[in-house]
């Protein structure tokens, strides 16, 4: 498979290709990624709560995040590497944006960062873009907003909550963006958008007219033990079995079943005598 660009992956858009998206936190989920011939690898702030166990995407630091995302980096060489800038990271202005996002790209190997929301948000687009970093912007459920203000709810049922989810994806568009992240918006409202939109849109919850869909890695494979968005599909359900092998070489361990002689390293008998009587001696 060919590595994926900014240019691909709008190929694909007008293709008709759908893209597929994923996010990924440690080397060995993102070697599966690649394995698994996905497009674009997304080190989601999300980490916050999958991987650190934080209640929610805000505490996480530009500095945990530059650790999991460089480990993201060993791992792939195919899909693009988006790095999420996180809640702090960016906001209080372009100079504050712009240095955060170079050191996604130059302590990461980022190809590009993500940030979430419009208003503010567009400008800070603009800059990182006019700084030489492609960005893909987040609209409808932003998680960084939604903790502080506490709702976790679709955004976009009502018609003119819809248009302001539009707007917002228009100027970020319009600020340089080469993508944008839909979360939790109805079906029919993404669809009704979709004309509009010129990069490729990539949907968590927003129905099957964007171009591409993105999942959380642990709700993909079933390892996140809280509740779940409505929107996820778990493709296996993998928390169980980990659990039964971890505790099944609990139970091997007291048993003293684990380990057997197969699993260590031998040694001559003439050896293992003379030891024995060094040691006895001693
Ligand atoms: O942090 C994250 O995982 C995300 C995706 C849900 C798009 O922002």
């Amino acid at each position: 498979m060919e590595r994926r660009t900014i240019s691909s992956l709008a190929a694909q858009k007008a293709a008709g290709e759908p893209i597929a998206m994923i996010t990924a936190y440690d080397h060995p989920s993102a070697q599966i990624a690649e394995a698994a011939g996905v497009d674009v690898v997304l080190v989601g702030d999300s980490a916050a709560m999958t991987v650190l166990g934080y209640d929610s995407t805000v505490p996480v630091t530009v500095d945990e995040m530059l650790m999991l995302t460089a480990a993201v980096r060993r791992g792939i060489r195919t899909p693009l590497l988006v790095g999420d800038l996180p809640f702090g990271s960016y906001e209080a202005s372009d100079v504050q944006a712009v240095a955060t996002a170079q050191r996604f790209v130059k302590e990461a190997g980022c190809d590009a960062v993500k940030l979430e929301r419009g208003g503010t948000s567009v400008q800070r687009a603009r800059a990182i873009v006019d700084a030489g970093i492609p960005v893909m912007g987040h609209v409808g459920l932003t998680p960084q907003t939604a903790a502080i203000t506490g709702t976790y709810r679709a955004r976009g049922r009502s018609a003119d909550e819809a248009f302001a989810v539009f707007e917002s994806a228009l100027a970020l568009q319009e600020a340089g963006c080469f993508a944008l992240v839909f979360e939790a918006i109805p079906a029919a409202a993404t669809a009704a958008m979709m004309p509009r939109l010129d990069v490729p849109v990539i949907g968590i919850g927003a129905g099957n007219a964007a171009n591409g869909q993105v999942l959380v890695w642990h709700d993909l494979l079933g390892i996140y033990g809280g509740p779940s968005a409505r929107f996820v599909k778990h493709y296996a359900e993998l928390r169980r079995p980990m659990t039964d092998a971890v505790a099944a070489y609990v139970a091997e361990v007291r048993e003293h079943a684990y380990p057997l002689p197969m699993h260590g390293y031998g040694m001559p008998d003439d050896e293992a005598s003379r030891l024995r009587a060094m040691i006895a001696d001693r």
